[in-house]
Parts: C-alpha cells; structure tokens; sequence
C-alpha cells in the first residue's frame, strides 16, 4: 500500500492511500518532534543494522549522527566512503538548517546547503531510526524561526560543565540552536574576569539556599562554546545588570554607591539590588565584563539583562543599561535585552525579549519602534521552572502552573498585537534555577515542554495541534528512557 500525507490550504492533514484496502494501519503522523514542514510518506524503507555506515562531505556531522543513533538505539555504526546513510552539501535552494531527507528500500539520503542544515536533519533520521525499521518518507524542512533557544540560568544554582554539555544534547536532538547562560544574579557570579579577581573569589561562592556555588573559567566556558558549536547550537551569554546583581556588588564593594559591600544573598526575592549609577567604576566594570565576555563568545550576540529594577529610578536605569549596551556595541556585537530594556536607546539590530504577560508589550513596542527584533519567552508559555500541577516536587507558581499543552498551544504571531512573524526573531524557553538543585531537576522541568516548545519554535503554526503532537511525543519517552532522562509524566499524555 502506498500511504502519502497531503497538506490542504486550510492545514489539514490527509492520508490519502493509493490502493483501495481502506485499511490504512499507519498512524497519522510519523512521530516526529519537532514535526518537519512536509512529509511525504513512500512504500517501503529499510532496516538500520550495527555496522551500517554513514557517509558525509561533512564528518564531524556524520560523526555525531553516529554517536547519536548510537545513545538513542546501542547500534554501533560507522563511519566511512560508502554507507547506506549518506550526507550530502547539493541541496543549495534548502538555506541555512533546511534540508531535505529521503528514506528508501536502499538507504537514507540527506541533502543541506550547509554543514548546519544536514545535522538538523540528521536529527529527523535519528528519530526516523529510533525502533531501527526505517520507514519510506521524503522530507523536506526548513525552520519558522532562525533563534530557538532554552536559557539556562547557572547563578541561581551552579551546573558543572559536563550538565551543560548534557543540556546541549538533549536541546540539539530538538533542533534548537541558541544555548542562553544567565551567567550573573544576586545569588552568584559564574564568569572569571580579568581585572575583577572577587567575581570569583567571593561572587562565585554562593548560591541558593547556601550551596558552594562555582564559576567558569575562560577555558571552561570556551569548552562550553566549542561542544555546543560541534551541535550548531550557539551560546549567548548574559550577565544581568544593572539589577540582579548583589553577588557583584558583594564581591566588589567599589561598585556601590556608599563603598559598603552588601551581605552576601541566598535568598529568592528580585529588584533590591543595582549598580551604582554615576561611578566611574560602574562604566569600568561594564566595559571589563562584556569585553571579556565579547572575547570569548564567537556568537554575535551578548545579553545585557536589564530586567527587574526596582532601585533606580528612569533616568539611572537608562544610563546604566545604554553603558552597557554601548559596550557591547564597541566590543563588535549586538545586544539582546530583556522587555524592560525597551524603555532605553537600543543600538541597531538589538533584539528585545519579552517575558512578562502583564505590562511587557509596551517595553517590547517601544524597542520594536525603534528597530529590534522580538524573542519570545512568554512566562506563562515557556518558563520551564513553572510546576506543571499543584503536586510538581520543584518550581514555582508565580506566572501559573504550565501543563504540556499550555507550553505547546499557542502562536508567537498573535501575541502581541501589531507584532507578527516579520518582526520575531524566535522563540526561547527560560529554565531559572531557584528550585532546582540537580541536574534531574532540570530534566524533570525540561522535559516533555522542552521538545514542545522547540515544536512551536521550528514547525509551520498551520501543521501544529496539540492531538497530532501528543500522539508524536509519546513513543519518545522510549528515548528518554534510554538516555536516563528525567521527565514528567503529563496525565494529558497517553504514555507507553
Ligand atoms: C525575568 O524573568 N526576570 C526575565
């Protein structure tokens, strides 16, 4: 029987059967998140075996497709000159992570412009191969959004370098490609900088509710970078000031206003801390930290913070974060504020994440009005710190409890009025860390929103519905628990 799905105008999806049995046992959709922009179902594919070879212009993607099918299935594959999994660069018209992939009775086939589009598509294969049967498909997919990213946050709770590196995994098999470390609160400061020894010495050592705390060398952090480079997954760095910033301030008494270093704070309360505006240390700092930071990131963007100040007033916050800002610039970079940040002069190409439901659209106008791009992070949407449920063990309830089909169900474009897909530059889930002390935590909040979130952020809106999307993710789990990830098992999901 051949089985092909036809998207209709109105994005719908039909199975249409060429042989008249009536009997079409294929399920809807192949399980598939996020799910491609079209996906042609054909008769028969093939079986991957160990010992079955992958063959790429591109090694290291064929490599690491290897590794991949390797952790999601035991098989062992290689790599060499003649395999039955080819990646090929002759797909010019796919762009930058587009591609197109065929499975047939001979094999698999992926086709890219770039090194970058055949590892997304790589990351369709691995799913394709999960249970080893390879059906038929030719698939051909581009993503809705350039950014789609999860944001990390190392200050509230520290995570070692090898738990990022395990977060960029479990982010790059779900095609997102923008890592975002909130390097810097009041509980922590996570980033060696030359010139300011007590960012590490005193900033570094404490964390929520007491812990040791920790911080990233130069070499560290640039390990973080290369890993992630090696998964085209980019970093983007953020140290939040003026506000958030008590660890700094404990660490380096010069940079408040009366000389006197605050208590060191462990605590989960927002907004009573800031630089000093006015002092010529505050510019000093600024500029140290973003051209350090500038130095050691190869990505384009660096994230100024701006969010949550309670302690001064227009005019100073303004001051503070267009120092900052302004050293990005002078450092060869462009900024990426929070909303509150739209309140400021922003430098061309800024890009203005929104965050907060209640009063955030007027920030994110005003920083529209003035040229940037909008990322999307809705905190009722996509804070994967939110609980689920009432009974969640860890997380918080501040901005409502967010269930699957609340992180899955809605549309970037019509959040905002006036605010459509010409004006967004993506979407990105934010994982704060108040409650969550192991990397078990982080996978329980992660998962299943993070392949949700990564869904609205890749797949055209009209091929999006929660039913379609519940029944994909289910068989994941399987992965999941292959991979030993942690994650929540939704009542909204009919799970193996
Ligand atoms: C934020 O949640 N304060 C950006």
């Amino acid at each position: 029987m051949r089985v092909v799905w036809r998207r209709l105008s109105l994005g719908l999806v039909m199975l249409v059967t060429s042989c008249g049995s009536g009997t079409p046992a294929q399920p809807e959709q192949l399980a598939l998140v996020p799910y491609p922009a079209s996906v042609t179902r054909l008769e028969q594919g093939f079986t991957i075996e160990s010992g079955d070879t992958v063959t790429s212009a591109e090694p290291a993607v064929a490599a690491q497709l290897v590794a991949g099918i390797s952790a999601d299935t035991g098989l062992e594959l290689t790599t060499g000159p003649t395999g039955r999994i080819r990646l090929d660069l002759d797909a010019p018209q796919a762009g930058a992570e587009g591609y197109e992939l065929t499975v047939g009775p001979g094999g698999a086939h992926i086709s890219a412009a770039t090194a970058e589009g055949l590892f997304r598509g790589a990351q369709t294969f691995r799913q394709l191969a999960r249970e080893r049967a390879v059906p038929g498909v030719r698939v051909s997919d581009r993503p809705r959004y350039a950014w789609r990213g999860a944001m990390l946050d190392v200050a509230r709770h520290f995570r070692p370098v090898a738990d990022v590196k395990r977060f960029v995994d479990l982010m790059a098999a779900y095609k997102l490609n923008v890592l975002h470390l909130h390097l810097t609160d009041d509980q922590g400061w996570r980033i060696a900088v030359p010139g300011w020894p007590n960012l590490t010495t005193v900033g570094a050592s404490t964390e929520v509710g007491g812990g040791p705390g920790g911080f990233y060398t130069a070499a560290d952090y640039r390990e973080i970078v290369r890993y992630a480079q090696e998964r085209f997954v980019r970093v983007v760095p953020e140290v939040d000031v003026p506000g958030h910033t008590n660890a700094a301030l404990a660490a380096h008494p010069e940079l408040t206003c009366d000389g006197v270093a605050p208590e060191p704070y462990t605590g989960i309360k927002v907004g009573f801390s800031a630089l000093c505006p006015g002092k010529p240390e505050t510019a000093r700092f600024l500029n140290d930290v973003l051209k350090e930071l500038a130095a050691l990131t190869p990505g384009h963007h660096l994230h100024i913070g701006g969010d949550e100040v309670e302690k001064l007033s227009p005019r100073e916050y303004a001051q503070i974060v267009e120092l900052a800002t302004q050293a990005v610039t002078a450092n060869g970079k462009e900024v990426v504020g929070w909303q509150e940040a739209g309140a400021t002069v922003l430098p061309p190409n800024s890009l203005i994440q929104y965050w907060q439901t209640n009063g955030g659209p007027e920030d994110v106008k005003r920083a529209v009005a003035q040229g940037a791009k909008v990322i999307m992070s809705p905190a009722s949407r996509v804070y994967l710190d939110m609980k689920y449920d009432d009974s969640t063990r860890i997380g918080q309830t501040w901005a409502g409890t967010t269930e699957i089909d609340d992180a899955y169900d809605w549309d970037p474009a019509t959040l905002i009025e006036g605010i459509g897909d010409d004006r967004i530059e993506g979407v990105e889930m934010a994982l704060w860390t108040e409650t969550v002390v192991t990397m078990n935590d982080v996978e329980l909040l992660a998962f299943p929103r993070l392949p949700a979130i990564a869904e609205v952020a890749w797949t055209p809106q009209s091929q999006r519905s929660f039913d379609a999307f519940a029944t994909r993710l289910a068989p994941l789990a399987t992965v999941w628990d292959r991979w030993e990830v942690d994650y929540h098992r939704s009542p909204r999901i009919a799970w193996p």
